[in-house]
Protein backbone atom coordinates (compact mmCIF):
# COMPACT_ATOMS: atom_id res chain seq x y z
CA UNK A 1 0.00 0.00 0.00
CA UNK A 2 1.65 3.23 -1.13
CA UNK A 3 1.38 5.85 1.77
CA UNK A 4 3.36 8.48 1.17
CA UNK A 5 3.18 11.20 -1.76
CA UNK A 6 5.16 14.14 -2.38
CA UNK A 7 4.03 17.31 -4.84
CA UNK A 8 5.78 18.85 -6.73
CA UNK A 9 5.26 22.34 -6.62
CA UNK A 10 8.21 24.63 -7.54
CA UNK A 11 8.96 25.53 -11.41
CA UNK A 12 10.10 28.03 -13.19
CA UNK A 13 6.40 29.14 -14.11
CA UNK A 14 8.03 30.89 -17.55
CA UNK A 15 5.19 30.18 -19.69
CA UNK A 16 3.02 32.32 -17.19
CA UNK A 17 5.35 34.99 -16.59
CA UNK A 18 5.01 37.83 -15.68
CA UNK A 19 1.92 36.41 -13.41
CA UNK A 20 4.91 33.95 -11.76
CA UNK A 21 7.73 36.61 -10.89
CA UNK A 22 6.85 37.21 -7.29
CA UNK A 23 4.69 34.45 -6.47
CA UNK A 24 4.85 30.63 -7.39
CA UNK A 25 1.96 29.40 -10.02
CA UNK A 26 1.10 26.66 -6.81
CA UNK A 27 -0.15 29.69 -5.30
CA UNK A 28 -1.94 31.47 -7.06
CA UNK A 29 -5.89 31.16 -7.82
CA UNK A 30 -7.83 28.36 -9.67
CA UNK A 31 -11.31 30.17 -9.21
CA UNK A 32 -11.61 30.59 -5.14
CA UNK A 33 -8.64 28.30 -3.82
CA UNK A 34 -5.00 27.98 -4.42
CA UNK A 35 -3.96 26.14 -7.31
CA UNK A 36 -2.04 23.58 -4.82
CA UNK A 37 -5.50 22.56 -3.04
CA UNK A 38 -6.25 20.74 -6.46
CA UNK A 39 -2.88 18.35 -6.58
CA UNK A 40 -3.36 18.09 -2.74
CA UNK A 41 -6.57 17.11 -2.74
CA UNK A 42 -6.45 14.18 -5.15
CA UNK A 43 -3.56 12.71 -2.74
CA UNK A 44 -6.27 12.91 -0.26
CA UNK A 45 -8.79 11.21 -1.79
CA UNK A 46 -6.28 8.51 -2.60
CA UNK A 47 -6.25 8.19 1.22
CA UNK A 48 -2.18 9.56 1.65
CA UNK A 49 -2.03 11.29 4.55
CA UNK A 50 2.15 11.25 4.60
CA UNK A 51 2.97 14.18 2.02
CA UNK A 52 6.11 16.23 0.90
CA UNK A 53 5.72 19.76 -0.73
CA UNK A 54 8.99 20.42 -3.03
CA UNK A 55 9.08 24.03 -3.70
CA UNK A 56 11.56 26.47 -5.13
CA UNK A 57 14.15 27.96 -3.16
CA UNK A 58 13.33 30.91 -0.56
CA UNK A 59 9.33 29.83 -0.89
CA UNK A 60 8.59 27.86 2.18
CA UNK A 61 7.71 30.48 4.05
CA UNK A 62 5.04 31.48 1.71
CA UNK A 63 3.43 27.88 1.65
CA UNK A 64 3.98 27.16 5.14
CA UNK A 65 1.52 30.34 6.22
CA UNK A 66 -1.03 28.47 3.74
CA UNK A 67 -0.45 24.73 4.56
CA UNK A 68 1.70 24.80 7.67
CA UNK A 69 1.88 20.82 9.23
CA UNK A 70 -1.47 19.38 7.79
CA UNK A 71 -2.57 19.29 11.34
CA UNK A 72 -5.58 21.14 10.49
CA UNK A 73 -6.26 18.26 7.90
CA UNK A 74 -5.39 15.16 10.21
CA UNK A 75 -2.37 14.38 7.37
CA UNK A 76 1.50 14.92 7.94
CA UNK A 77 2.83 17.73 5.40
CA UNK A 78 6.40 18.55 5.17
CA UNK A 79 8.97 20.59 2.91
CA UNK A 80 11.43 20.25 0.74
CA UNK A 81 13.24 23.14 -1.30
CA UNK A 82 14.79 22.74 -4.72
CA UNK A 83 16.98 25.15 -5.52
CA UNK A 84 16.19 24.90 -8.90
CA UNK A 85 14.09 22.67 -11.49
CA UNK A 86 15.96 19.87 -12.23
CA UNK A 87 13.12 18.17 -13.67
CA UNK A 88 10.71 15.66 -12.54
CA UNK A 89 12.50 12.29 -11.11
CA UNK A 90 15.26 15.29 -9.22
CA UNK A 91 11.65 15.12 -6.49
CA UNK A 92 12.91 11.62 -5.74
CA UNK A 93 16.51 12.39 -4.98
CA UNK A 94 15.30 15.29 -3.04
CA UNK A 95 12.88 12.92 -1.25
CA UNK A 96 15.05 9.83 -0.54
CA UNK A 97 14.55 10.31 3.28
CA UNK A 98 10.96 10.60 3.08
CA UNK A 99 10.45 7.98 0.71
CA UNK A 100 12.85 5.82 2.48
CA UNK A 101 11.83 1.80 1.92
CA UNK A 102 8.36 2.21 0.85
CA UNK A 103 6.25 3.19 -2.42
CA UNK A 104 5.38 6.86 -3.14
CA UNK A 105 3.24 8.51 -5.53
CA UNK A 106 4.08 11.61 -7.35
CA UNK A 107 1.41 14.30 -8.69
CA UNK A 108 2.58 17.44 -10.28
CA UNK A 109 1.55 20.82 -8.65
CA UNK A 110 -0.03 22.45 -11.73
CA UNK A 111 -2.58 19.60 -12.35
CA UNK A 112 -5.60 18.83 -12.53
CA UNK A 113 -7.87 16.19 -12.06
CA UNK A 114 -11.66 15.69 -11.89
CA UNK A 115 -14.12 13.08 -12.87
CA UNK A 116 -16.45 9.99 -11.52
CA UNK A 117 -15.11 6.47 -10.43
CA UNK A 118 -11.48 8.75 -9.85
CA UNK A 119 -11.64 8.17 -6.37
CA UNK A 120 -11.83 4.80 -6.46
CA UNK A 121 -9.64 4.13 -9.21
CA UNK A 122 -6.78 5.80 -6.79
CA UNK A 123 -7.53 3.71 -3.97
CA UNK A 124 -6.47 0.98 -7.06
CA UNK A 125 -3.40 3.03 -7.44
CA UNK A 126 -1.87 2.78 -4.15
CA UNK A 127 -2.09 -0.73 -3.74
CA UNK A 128 0.80 -1.17 -6.77
CA UNK A 129 3.80 -3.00 -4.84
CA UNK A 130 6.00 -3.73 -7.78
CA UNK A 131 6.46 -1.65 -10.24
CA UNK A 132 4.92 1.62 -11.83
CA UNK A 133 1.50 2.75 -12.83
CA UNK A 134 0.55 5.86 -14.84
CA UNK A 135 -2.82 7.79 -15.76
CA UNK A 136 -3.33 8.26 -19.22
CA UNK A 137 -5.59 10.27 -20.91
CA UNK A 138 -6.97 10.98 -24.66
CA UNK A 139 -6.09 14.22 -25.97
CA UNK A 140 -6.27 16.38 -29.04
CA UNK A 141 -2.78 17.55 -29.49
CA UNK A 142 -0.41 14.66 -27.89
CA UNK A 143 2.36 16.27 -29.83
CA UNK A 144 2.78 18.38 -26.26
CA UNK A 145 2.89 15.66 -23.97
CA UNK A 146 4.65 12.68 -22.76
CA UNK A 147 2.92 10.09 -24.71
CA UNK A 148 2.16 5.90 -24.82
CA UNK A 149 0.98 3.86 -27.00
CA UNK A 150 -1.17 1.26 -25.47
CA UNK A 151 -2.35 -2.40 -26.41
CA UNK A 152 -4.92 -4.32 -24.20
CA UNK A 153 -4.22 -1.93 -21.56
CA UNK A 154 -0.16 -2.29 -21.98
CA UNK A 155 2.09 0.31 -22.24
CA UNK A 156 3.91 -0.72 -25.41
CA UNK A 157 6.07 2.80 -25.91
CA UNK A 158 6.49 6.04 -24.28
CA UNK A 159 7.93 9.18 -26.25
CA UNK A 160 7.94 12.81 -24.67
CA UNK A 161 6.36 15.53 -27.23
CA UNK A 162 6.54 13.14 -29.95
CA UNK A 163 6.79 15.09 -33.57
CA UNK A 164 4.99 11.58 -35.45
CA UNK A 165 2.04 11.17 -34.39
CA UNK A 166 1.35 7.38 -32.68
CA UNK A 167 -0.92 7.90 -30.09
CA UNK A 168 -3.91 10.23 -28.81
CA UNK A 169 -2.99 9.51 -24.51
CA UNK A 170 -1.08 11.83 -22.81
CA UNK A 171 0.74 10.66 -19.55
CA UNK A 172 -0.51 12.88 -17.05
CA UNK A 173 1.07 14.42 -14.20
CA UNK A 174 0.32 11.58 -11.48
CA UNK A 175 1.94 8.36 -11.00
CA UNK A 176 2.76 5.33 -8.19
CA UNK A 177 5.58 4.38 -8.21
CA UNK A 178 7.36 1.09 -6.21
CA UNK A 179 10.43 1.27 -3.50
CA UNK A 180 13.22 0.85 -6.59
CA UNK A 181 12.52 4.80 -7.58
CA UNK A 182 14.73 6.73 -5.66
CA UNK A 183 17.67 4.19 -7.16
CA UNK A 184 16.38 4.63 -10.88
CA UNK A 185 16.23 8.26 -10.50
CA UNK A 186 19.92 8.40 -9.23
CA UNK A 187 20.67 6.67 -12.10
CA UNK A 188 19.21 8.66 -14.78
CA UNK A 189 21.48 11.45 -16.71
CA UNK A 190 20.02 14.77 -17.78
CA UNK A 191 19.00 15.02 -21.06
CA UNK A 192 19.74 17.62 -23.89
CA UNK A 193 17.46 19.97 -22.16
CA UNK A 194 19.42 19.41 -18.79
CA UNK A 195 16.65 17.89 -17.02
CA UNK A 196 16.25 14.58 -15.77
CA UNK A 197 13.38 13.35 -17.79
CA UNK A 198 9.89 11.44 -15.99
CA UNK A 199 9.69 9.73 -19.38
CA UNK A 200 13.41 8.15 -18.79
CA UNK A 201 12.05 6.93 -15.52
CA UNK A 202 9.46 5.43 -16.48
CA UNK A 203 11.23 3.92 -19.81
CA UNK A 204 13.12 1.79 -16.74
CA UNK A 205 10.01 0.37 -15.79
CA UNK A 206 8.78 -0.03 -19.39
CA UNK A 207 11.58 -2.44 -19.96
CA UNK A 208 11.28 -4.78 -16.76
CA UNK A 209 7.69 -5.06 -18.09
CA UNK A 210 6.65 -3.22 -14.52
CA UNK A 211 4.95 -0.55 -16.29
CA UNK A 212 1.00 -0.23 -15.82
CA UNK A 213 -1.76 2.13 -16.67
CA UNK A 214 -5.17 3.50 -15.97
CA UNK A 215 -6.99 5.62 -17.69
CA UNK A 216 -9.56 8.61 -16.26
CA UNK A 217 -12.24 8.36 -18.40
CA UNK A 218 -13.83 10.03 -20.98
CA UNK A 219 -16.14 10.97 -18.00
CA UNK A 220 -13.37 12.53 -16.36
CA UNK A 221 -11.43 15.65 -17.08
CA UNK A 222 -7.52 16.31 -16.54
CA UNK A 223 -6.25 19.85 -17.18
CA UNK A 224 -2.84 21.09 -17.08
CA UNK A 225 -2.91 24.99 -15.94
CA UNK A 226 0.56 25.38 -16.94
CA UNK A 227 -0.05 28.29 -19.82
CA UNK A 228 -2.34 31.50 -19.51
CA UNK A 229 -5.37 29.73 -21.75
CA UNK A 230 -5.64 26.39 -19.47
CA UNK A 231 -4.91 28.18 -16.45
CA UNK A 232 -7.74 30.18 -17.26
CA UNK A 233 -9.72 27.20 -18.93
CA UNK A 234 -9.58 25.30 -15.51
CA UNK A 235 -10.52 27.82 -13.56
CA UNK A 236 -13.49 28.45 -15.97
CA UNK A 237 -14.38 24.50 -15.19
CA UNK A 238 -14.13 24.83 -11.58
CA UNK A 239 -16.31 28.21 -11.88
CA UNK A 240 -18.82 26.33 -13.84
CA UNK A 241 -18.87 23.19 -11.61
CA UNK A 242 -18.98 24.63 -8.74
CA UNK A 243 -21.57 27.29 -9.06
CA UNK A 244 -24.36 24.49 -10.42
CA UNK A 245 -23.79 22.01 -8.44
CA UNK A 246 -23.13 24.22 -5.08
CA UNK A 247 -20.38 22.06 -3.84
CA UNK A 248 -16.53 22.34 -4.28
CA UNK A 249 -13.86 21.10 -5.94
CA UNK A 250 -10.98 20.11 -3.64
CA UNK A 251 -12.27 21.31 -0.75
CA UNK A 252 -9.25 20.46 1.87
CA UNK A 253 -11.22 19.94 4.86
CA UNK A 254 -14.12 18.57 3.29
CA UNK A 255 -11.97 15.83 2.15
CA UNK A 256 -10.38 15.14 5.60
CA UNK A 257 -13.77 15.48 7.86
CA UNK A 258 -15.24 12.91 5.45
CA UNK A 259 -12.43 10.71 5.97
CA UNK A 260 -12.98 11.27 9.25
CA UNK A 261 -9.34 12.34 9.92
CA UNK A 262 -10.74 16.06 11.61
CA UNK A 263 -13.40 16.69 13.70
CA UNK A 264 -15.72 19.95 13.50
CA UNK A 265 -13.66 21.46 16.06
CA UNK A 266 -10.91 21.46 13.27
CA UNK A 267 -13.28 22.55 10.53
CA UNK A 268 -14.45 25.61 13.30
CA UNK A 269 -10.60 26.39 13.17
CA UNK A 270 -10.39 26.40 9.51
CA UNK A 271 -13.21 28.47 9.25
CA UNK A 272 -11.34 31.13 11.98
CA UNK A 273 -8.62 30.93 9.65
CA UNK A 274 -9.63 31.53 6.54
CA UNK A 275 -12.18 34.40 8.42
CA UNK A 276 -15.37 35.74 6.53
CA UNK A 277 -15.53 34.08 3.11
CA UNK A 278 -17.46 31.78 0.87
CA UNK A 279 -14.98 29.41 1.60
CA UNK A 280 -15.78 29.66 5.20
CA UNK A 281 -19.75 29.44 4.58
CA UNK A 282 -19.33 26.66 2.57
CA UNK A 283 -17.55 24.74 5.48
CA UNK A 284 -20.22 26.20 7.63
CA UNK A 285 -22.44 24.25 5.86
CA UNK A 286 -20.56 20.70 5.63
CA UNK A 287 -20.54 20.78 9.85
CA UNK A 288 -24.29 21.69 10.44
P1 LIG B 1 6.70 22.25 -15.93
O1 LIG B 1 5.36 22.48 -16.52
O2 LIG B 1 7.65 21.38 -16.63
O3 LIG B 1 7.43 23.63 -15.66
P2 LIG B 1 7.02 24.98 -14.96
O4 LIG B 1 5.83 24.88 -14.09
O5 LIG B 1 8.23 25.51 -14.31
O6 LIG B 1 6.52 25.93 -16.13
P3 LIG B 1 7.25 26.50 -17.44
O7 LIG B 1 7.43 25.37 -18.37
O8 LIG B 1 6.21 27.49 -17.89
O9 LIG B 1 8.52 27.17 -17.03
O10 LIG B 1 6.52 21.65 -14.48
C1 LIG B 1 5.45 20.85 -14.10
C2 LIG B 1 5.22 21.00 -12.60
O11 LIG B 1 6.31 20.51 -11.85
C3 LIG B 1 5.04 22.42 -12.16
O12 LIG B 1 4.04 22.43 -11.18
C4 LIG B 1 6.37 22.81 -11.58
C5 LIG B 1 6.92 21.52 -11.07
N1 LIG B 1 8.37 21.35 -11.20
C6 LIG B 1 9.17 21.38 -10.08
O13 LIG B 1 8.68 21.63 -8.96
N2 LIG B 1 10.50 21.13 -10.20
C7 LIG B 1 11.08 20.83 -11.39
O14 LIG B 1 12.31 20.59 -11.43
C8 LIG B 1 10.26 20.83 -12.56
C9 LIG B 1 10.84 20.54 -13.89
C10 LIG B 1 8.92 21.07 -12.41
Amino acid sequence: MIKKGIILSGGKGTRMSPLTKAVNKQLLPIYDKPLIYYPLSILMLAKIRDILIVVNKGQLEQYKKLLPNGKHLGIKISYVEQDKPRGLPDAFILGEKFIGKSGVSLILGDNFFYGQYLSEKLKQSIKVKNGARVFLHKVKSPEKYGVAKIKKNKIMLIKEKPKKYFSDFAITGLYFFDKNVVRYSKELKPSKRGELEITDLLNKYKKKNKLSADFIGRGGAWLDTGSISDYYKTSNFVSAIENRQGFKIACIEEIAFLNKWITKKHVKNSIKFYGNCEYSTYLKKLIQ
